[in-house]
């Protein structure tokens, strides 16, 4: 079994991709949607958190787990992976150095959570490729009103806080959560160009199964246990109606 994380139902963005690969993979997805949002915490609340959901997983028999949230990943990964050394952890990160792929010179809005700005792991991957025409966002709360449904909410505060960067060509979405929203971010800022990690992270995780000889598939069906740390029944349904959706 493969364990997700994420601080509520964004990390669905990522479960999607991997399905693609692992067809009939077993997963456990963990939605924390009581501790949401993580972005405005502090690094040690956020590491205590995330060891608590990923001793839960090991319990329950995971082979390897998936940080589905750039935010626990940028500030947790390193020191998870030498507490636990015999465990595979596969953390996703802010798609910049797909910007520097495809469009280097493209203007880009990096969108995350402040979390993961400040955090040295985000910072390293900036400063190897900036292009000198980028802006960081800091898009706090933003994660919250998605995984509360409430799209309303989410058009004024898009309105409200990307209405200066209509000139952009490239948009990072740095956050497993914004994926979700790529529409509405559209209708603001026009046509551009989206970067987000969860194919890269779906293509290292079957990398790192493989190379470590990890049996991941099974003749049997694809299953995805959905997991909630809140008691909001409804949760459950988002994110199968969200995974089943294109
Ligand atoms: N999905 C998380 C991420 O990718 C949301 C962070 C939050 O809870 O603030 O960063």
């Amino acid at each position: 079994m493969i364990g997700i994380l994420d601080s509520g139902i964004g990390g669905v963005s990522v479960l999607r991709e991997i399905v693609k690969l692992i067809p009939n993979g077993h997963f456990v997805y963990y939605s924390d949607s009581i501790n949401n949002p993580y972005g405005d915490k502090s690094e040690e609340e956020i590491y205590a958190i995330v060891k608590n959901i990923v001793k839960y997983l090991l319990e329950r028999g995971c082979v390897a787990i998936v940080l589905a949230c750039n935010t626990a990943s940028a500030i947790c990964v390193k020191s998870l992976r030498e507490e636990y050394p015999n465990t595979l952890f596969i953390a996703i990160e802010p798609a910049y150095k797909m910007v520097h792929d495809y469009n280097p010179s493209g203007k880009t809005l990096v969108m995350a959570t402040k979390g993961t700005l400040n955090s040295e792991k985000f910072l390293a991957l900036y400063r190897k490729y900036d292009n000198g025409r980028t802006i960081l966002l800091s898009c706090s709360g933003l994660a919250d009103i998605i995984e509360q449904g409430d799209m309303k909410k989410v058009d004024l505060y898009l309105e409200e806080n990307l209405k200066d960067y209509r000139d952009v060509n490239n948009v990072v979405l740095g956050c497993t959560h914004y994926p979700l929203i790529k529409d509405r971010i559209k209708r603001v800022l026009g046509d551009v160009n989206f970067f987000d990690g969860s194919i890269g992270v779906s293509k290292e995780l079957v990398r790192q199964l493989k190379l470590r000889s990890i049996k991941f598939c099974s003749d049997d069906k694809l299953s995805i246990e959905f997991v909630d740390s809140s008691s909001d029944l409804a949760k459950r349904s988002r994110f199968f109606k969200l995974l089943a959706r294109k």
